[in-house]
């Protein structure tokens, strides 16, 4: 449900989300020409803000388009946002597009970009799916080939999810020429022989800030760590296989394409990385808590 008194940010200025709008010229509108960021909050702690600030940089620069905000700026922005939710656990959603100007492909000289950002409440998986894991589908990947851009063209995103939907799953697993890259909007891990094996980052998949911090709890677990390409078939045979996104955290993958996946229940390793993974989220009263959140 909507709630139209719900404080977002738009353009300098806090204002309720039913006050908020936007051009219908603006290239956001238009073109999908801009970038995103999902940030988790946690207890109002943004995880990991530098990474996905730095990855925010990244995305701005792949598609040439000028930070309007320093780093400082950008956290006291954020931080300002957050305080104004009536909840704590949010996902705080943040969009740049190159702002509004007569329709013409080419950029648009000296027209500021605008600037949006709402909080949402944090959608937490469900107990059921932590504890029996979630089902995919699997699709060949045909969306462009700057995946590495979290760009808020996501079209292609948009219509690999409606395949899990229409098929009762949450995930549509995508492979490139047998290669996997990743999911509709999550990271896709496998593990073999209680090892964990993620494709490395390239240009055919979002650098996942959840995907890291999944390897690092991995790594600090005693977990042996492999970043390599993974072909179809071994993806299919692995003995677990994981998404990973900044809403989901990570989750066990226990059905695909409507069979059983990893004996159709979460294997040991997820358990491992799932537990550690929750003991590492930011708390306020457990400083311990933010190791990971450098
Ligand atoms: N999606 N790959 C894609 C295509 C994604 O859209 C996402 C995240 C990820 C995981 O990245 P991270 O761990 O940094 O969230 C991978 C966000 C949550 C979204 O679009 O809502």
């Amino acid at each position: 449900m909507l709630n139209p008194d719900q404080v977002v940010y738009l353009n300098g200025e806090f204002l309720a989300l039913e006050d908020a709008r936007v051009s219908v010229l603006d290239r956001g509108f238009i073109y999908g020409d801009g970038v995103y960021e999902v940030i988790p909050v946690y207890s109002r702690q943004p995880f990991r803000m530098p990474h996905h600030l730095r990855r925010l940089q990244y995305s701005l620069d792949g598609i040439r388009l000028g930070n309007p905000h320093t780093e400082a700026q950008w956290e006291t922005l954020v931080r300002e946002l957050i305080v104004k939710q009536p909840f704590a656990d949010q996902a705080l959603y943040l969009q740049i597009t190159r702002g509004v100007a007569k329709r013409d492909h080419a950029f648009p000289p000296g027209v500021p970009p605008t600037i949006f950002m709402m909080s949402n409440p944090f959608p937490f998986p469900t107990r059921d799916q932590i504890d029996h894991g979630v089902a995919v589908v699997t699709a060949e990947d045909n969306r462009w080939d700057r995946c590495d851009l979290k760009t808020i063209s996501l079209l292609g995103n948009v219509l690999m999810r409606q395949v899990a939907v229409d098929h009762n799953a949450v995930e549509t697993v995508l492979f490139r020429d047998d290669r996997l890259t990743e999911a509709s909007a999550s990271n896709v891990l496998i593990v073999k022989h209680g090892g964990v094996i993620a494709p490395p980052k390239d240009h055919l998949m979002l650098p996942g800030i959840t995907y890291d911090a999944t390897l690092e709890i991995a790594r600090a677990i005693g977990l042996p760590v492999d970043v390599r390409p993974i072909m179809r078939k071994e993806a299919l045979s692995a003995d677990e296989m994981w998404l990973s996104s900044s809403t989901r955290e990570v989750l066990a993958i226990t059905k695909l394409d409507g069979a059983p996946f990893g004996g159709g229940t979460p294997g040991p390793v997820f358990r491992a990385v799932w537990q550690a993974f929750q003991e590492r989220k930011p708390h306020p009263s457990d400083a311990s808590a933010h190791a990971l959140n450098r």
